[in-house]
């Protein structure tokens, strides 16, 4: 087999990359080691940036988004209780979309994209670094090889494409933080029109939605926190306790349909291409979900991505192909910036002590107080940068 470009991985990326080439008439597969009922039965992201909204609708896939996805012109923040409102219409003049993950996933699958092949084992990448790259993987028992000009690697963190990087090629920058994030998806209205994202002394929580029948919440938990000790009750307990009691009182609780826990991190791999080998979404980089960034980084990693790879084999031009590294990397570190920012403000770190509590406190009030820091979080929020 042939190909000019084999992605790896159908997650957002891998299928957003794949919907671009399949528009520019370059000969692209995609190569998928899961199900597709796997991809769409993870509960991630949130909230689109314009950037992400923009893209989609250009390619076709904004059409449910548009209809069902609901756009927030602000959220709120609290601090033991006490709230802040931040409209980001006002501020700078920009709002988000609230739109699941998995409806943008399915919304993706259900256009032709390049052809994907899912439950492909064992995805081996070769020769990048040479001018005649290929990956082979094994499909029900059967070895197969494909030669192509070009490899993307949309693979998530634990994917097979940064890890084939010869370790002296690549540089990782990383922090892991000591909590996780326990998610519960539930069939009830929301606590509030708006999201809110709030810092209590016991931990970090966060209360957004998916419809208006459909919430999502989550509670800041240790890092060695087993899902097992959560029973609903004791999430719902958890979840009220750290918010104002006027969200508190609004939470409806009711059986989780999903729950998981989410470890926190926040990583950047440098550089983003090797040979003939790019590195694309979660692949190349984590933030930790406190700012939202993670799903519309590897919307504009794609986007940059998929320019760079249609310039290389329609135009016959290297130029975006050499520059896609440095260019993506940009908008990554003012990504990350922004999440760890965000983190710190939000959680409660273990060894953090008296004093880190009143420098967050102060921070919080420094941002109830500042034009210009609330714009600053508008900013970095809506991706308006
Ligand atoms: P993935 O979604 O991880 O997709 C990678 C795909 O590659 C997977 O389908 C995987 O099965 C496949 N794969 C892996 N290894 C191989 C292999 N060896 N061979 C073949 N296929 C392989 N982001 C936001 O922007 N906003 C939010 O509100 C937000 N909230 C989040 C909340 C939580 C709890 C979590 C965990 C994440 C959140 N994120 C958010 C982050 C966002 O979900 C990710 O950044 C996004 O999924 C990245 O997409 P991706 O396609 O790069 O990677
Ligand atoms: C979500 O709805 O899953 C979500 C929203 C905002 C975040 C993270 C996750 O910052």
């Amino acid at each position: 087999m042939r190909h000019q470009v084999v992605i790896i991985g159908a997650g957002p990326a891998g299928l957003m990359l794949g919907r671009l080439l399949e528009i520019a008439g370059v000969d692209a597969v995609i190569l998928e080691q899961r199900s597709p009922e796997y991809v769409l039965g993870r509960i991630r992201a949130g909230v689109l940036e314009q950037g992400s909204v923009d893209l989609l609708r250009r390619v076709g896939a904004g059409g449910r988004m548009d209809s069902e996805g609901h756009l927030h012109a602000g959220a709120s923040f609290e601090f033991d209780g006490d709230a802040l409102r931040i409209d980001f219409a006002e501020l700078v003049g920009r709002q988000v979309m609230v739109y699941g993950q998995t409806e943008v996933t399915r919304d993706l699958m259900a256009l032709r994209c390049a052809p994907t092949i899912y439950g492909a084992e064992d995805v081996a990448l070769h020769d990048f670094g040479g001018a005649a790259p290929y990956v082979t993987y094994r499909k029900d028992g059967v070895e197969q090889r494909i030669d192509c000009d070009f490899i993307a690697g949309c693979d998530g963190f634990h994917g097979v494409s940064r890890a084939s990087v010869p370790a002296g090629a690549i540089t990782e920058f990383q922090r892991v933080y000591p909590f996780g994030w326990l998610g519960v998806l539930v069939d009830q209205p929301p606590a509030a029109d708006e999201l809110v994202y709030a810092h209590h002394a016991r931990g970090f929580a966060l209360c957004s939605q998916r419809s208006p029948s459909r919430s999502r919440y989550y509670v800041q938990v240790g890092a060695d926190e087993k899902l097992a000790d959560w029973s609903d009750d004791r999430f719902w307990d958890e979840l009220r306790a750290r918010l104002s009691p006027k969200v508190a009182a609004a939470v409806q609780t009711g059986a989780a349909i999903e729950k998981s826990i989410a470890p926190l991190r926040s990583f950047v791999a440098e550089p983003l291409r090797f040979g003939r080998l790019f590195l694309a979404g979660d692949a190349a980089h984590i933030v930790p979900p406190t700012g939202a960034k993670g799903l519309n980084l590897a919307m504009s990693d794609v986007e940059m991505l998929g320019d760079a790879l249609i310039e290389a084999l329609v135009e016959r031009s290297d130029a975006g192909i050499d520059a896609y590294s440095a260019r993506v990397l940009r908008r990554i570190w003012k990504a990350e910036r922004f999440s760890w920012w965000m983190t710190n403000l939000l959680h409660v770190f273990p060894d953090g002590g008296d004093f880190g509590r009143r420098i967050q406190r102060a921070e919080f009030d420094y941002l109830a107080g500042s034009r210009a820091a609330q714009q600053s979080l508008a900013e970095n929020y809506t991706g308006a940068f």
